[in-house]
């Protein structure tokens, strides 16, 4: 019997973490309208309140998605039949992507599982799981940051590159591009992509779900504040930012922000400065775009990456894609 593999590569340390953040925070922070990139809430406590947030009334996304996929894990088998090696970015906890694994090693020829996260936690945990569970499957996972790792993707068998959640959302247009680009050039021809989105909806069903009723959402927004406090020696005050979750039509984008609810001076000790904040200043967390099922596919094709199906479900809330690169 081949030798089974559960290892997890560490290739962002918490030195890489910090150097990372303190360039973010330079550049967003110091500017005249305040932002921090979204994959700062995911420390472990951040990755933790976002499995919370899975589980809320309010947040569909995570249920429809495995809702769908429990519907069309056998025709993602069959369609991506050959795969060897499914290699999924921003795992998490991996929980919707057993239904995929299942369903690529019993009708596929799946052999290894490369779940791929910024959250190291989180991602120990998942590898730790599915080993237990799959253990005919090489697991291997890598902590790093997705939008950089795409030039460096291992190569095993045929590959198929999974990003489920609707977390290509959270990229801005422009990123988005240049990781569809990095995906087109990180595969061999007929290797494939299958992308989780969420699609345009009601505003009236999405803007609860990042604003819940029990303010889980509000916690992993101000998560981010911690993040700063714990890393880079911040003084930020969490619960003195409001937290504020806006459809914005214009760009078909969710917008999370953090409101200062009175005039502030946060000093961030690592970095020597000092970040004034005015009664009402808000600061950008993440968006979250969501997709029309044209558009997406039209901008796929535009990086050369052919979609061969989608499927939705039946409210047209949430969407899975898969494209070959060409
Ligand atoms: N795929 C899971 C988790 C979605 S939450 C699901 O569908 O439920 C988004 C995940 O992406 C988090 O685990 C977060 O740590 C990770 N993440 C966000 N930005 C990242 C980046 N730039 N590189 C790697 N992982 C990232
Ligand atoms: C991970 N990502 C797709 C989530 C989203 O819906 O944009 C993160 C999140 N933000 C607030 N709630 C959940």
């Amino acid at each position: 019997m081949a030798e089974i593999t559960h290892i997890v590569d560490v290739q962002l340390t918490e030195e890489d973490l910090s150097d990372a953040l303190r360039a973010d925070v330079l550049r967003g922070l110091t500017g005249p309208r305040k932002w921090l990139p979204s994959k700062w809430f995911y420390d472990a406590r951040g990755s933790k309140l976002f499995e919370a947030i899975t589980e809320l009334p309010e947040y569909y996304p995570t249920r429809t998605e495995r809702t769908l996929l429990r519907h069309c894990a056998d025709a993602i088998a069959a369609a991506a039949a050959e795969a060897g090696e499914l290699i999924e970015l921003g795992s998490g906890s991996s929980e919707k992507t057993r239904l995929l694994l299942t369903a690529l090693s019993t009708h596929g020829s799946l052999k290894s599982y490369l779940p791929q996260d910024v959250s190291e936690s989180a991602l120990r945990a998942a590898a730790e799981w599915i080993n237990a569970e799959f253990p005919a499957l090489a697991v291997h996972g890598v902590v790093s940051d997705f939008t950089s790792m795409l030039p460096g993707l291992p190569r095993g068998g045929r590959r198929i590159i999974v990003l489920l959640g609707g977390t290509i959302g959270n990229l801005t247009p422009a990123e988005r591009s240049e990781f569809f680009r990095c995906v087109h050039d990180g595969l061999e021809p007929g290797e494939q992509l299958l992308l989780g989105v969420g699609l345009v909806t009601d505003p009236a069903v999405m803007v609860p779900a990042y604003d819940d009723a029990a303010g889980v959402t509000a916690e992993f927004n101000r998560n981010i504040l911690r993040v700063l406090n714990n890393r880079l020696g911040a003084d930020f005050e969490p619960d003195r930012f409001a937290h504020i979750a806006v459809w914005d039509a214009e760009h078909e984008w969710i917008e999370m922000r953090l409101e200062a609810t009175a005039d502030m001076s946060v000093t961030i000790a690592d970095l020597d400065l000092v970040v004034d904040f005015t009664a009402g200043e808000q600061l950008r967390t993440e968006i979250s775009a969501k997709f029309r099922l044209a558009g997406l596919h039209a901008e796929l094709d535009a990086a050369r990456l052919g979609v061969q199906h989608s499927w939705t479900d039946p409210d047209d809330r949430f969407a899975l894609v898969l494209a070959a690169r060409r």
